[in-house]
């Protein structure tokens, strides 16, 4: 696997390969990879003749207030796992040469969708997200680029965004991957401690919960569930409830009334964590 730091080079390189008609995938993340971000770059691997892995700790995306300095970097590792999994290429720019001097252009995807859920709790976030994706699908060109379904509003709104802006890349949506116990993996439970750790089950458990009582108790009241949901957290003195939220899937759009596929979305903080889970369910 080669790693790049600019722009031209991976763009020379990559021009050789698509000269050969090799086919390419892209998975962006932010490092710290660990089985979930393996999983997209298995699917990607399996999709595509050569695969771009970037590695980006995007500080648009994070707000002043947020925790852009303490996001866990682990690079050696993660160039270890992605040359394992068949990565060919790692890229991994500075701030400066993803956001040179005079850089000065957003995209944003407006409306609803961005002003719901971590777009309501984190209002500049998805701005940030939108505007380094779009520019890492236009460094790389990919054939299909990965997301996973852990961050499943960000999914729709990159998918929303390479929609209206027309840019030639698939957008494929993976699963979530889970801890043997249910916690959702994620770069950010490294800031949890042992007994936020266990606590953080509550996420998985409470969203198991919603699931068996649409299907097996068939609930159909939105307010019902969501309160429901509401005292289970309640219930676990280390969790502090961001948002609790239903919507239709994959659109997220209001509904009352529970029918067909439905997006139950949950964010919870523990101490300085802030954690987020969701299910999609069939009715
Ligand atoms: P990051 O949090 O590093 O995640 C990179 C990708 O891995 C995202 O598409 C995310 O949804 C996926 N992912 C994370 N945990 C997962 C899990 N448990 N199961 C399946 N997929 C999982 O998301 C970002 O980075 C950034 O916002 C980014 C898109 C790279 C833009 O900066």
């Amino acid at each position: 696997m080669k790693v790049f730091s600019k722009i031209d080079e991976l763009r020379e390189e990559l021009l050789k390969n698509r000269q050969n008609n090799a086919s390419i995938g892209l998975v962006p993340t932010m490092g710290a990879l660990h089985d979930g971000h393996a999983s997209l770059l298995r699917a990607a691997c399996a999709e595509n003749d050569y695969v771009v892995v970037s590695l980006f700790v995007n500080p648009t995306q994070f707000a002043p207030t947020e925790d852009l300095a303490a996001y866990p970097r682990t690079f050696e590792a993660d160039c270890r796992l992605a040359e394992e999994i068949g990565a060919k290429a790692m890229f991994a720019p500075t701030p400066e040469e993803m956001y040179p001097e005079g850089d000065s252009t957003w995209v944003e995807v407006t409306g609803h969708l961005t002003a719901i859920l971590c777009g309501k709790s984190r209002p500049t976030h998805f701005r940030g997200v939108t505007t380094v994706v779009a520019k890492l699908l236009n460094i790389v060109g990919p054939c299909k680029a990965y997301f996973g379904q852990k961050d499943g509003q960000q999914a729709q709104v990159v998918r929303r965004m390479v929609r209206d802006l027309f840019i030639p890349a698939e957008i494929r949506i993976m699963p979530i991957i889970r801890e043997n116990d249910g916690l959702a993996m994620s770069s950010r439970n490294a800031y949890l401690s042992e007994d936020d750790r266990a606590a953080a089950l509550v996420l998985s458990r409470s969203l198991n919960e919603a699931e068996e009582l649409i299907k097996n108790k068939g609930l159909r009241d939105r307010e019902e569930i969501l309160s429901r949901i509401t005292a289970i957290i309640s219930d676990t003195p280390q969790a502090q409830l961001d948002y609790a939220e239903i919507y239709s899937f994959p659109d997220l759009e209001e509904i009352d009334h529970l029918e067909g596929e439905i997006f139950i979305a949950l964010a919870v903080r523990f101490g300085g964590a802030r954690l987020i889970d969701n299910l999609v369910v069939s009715i």
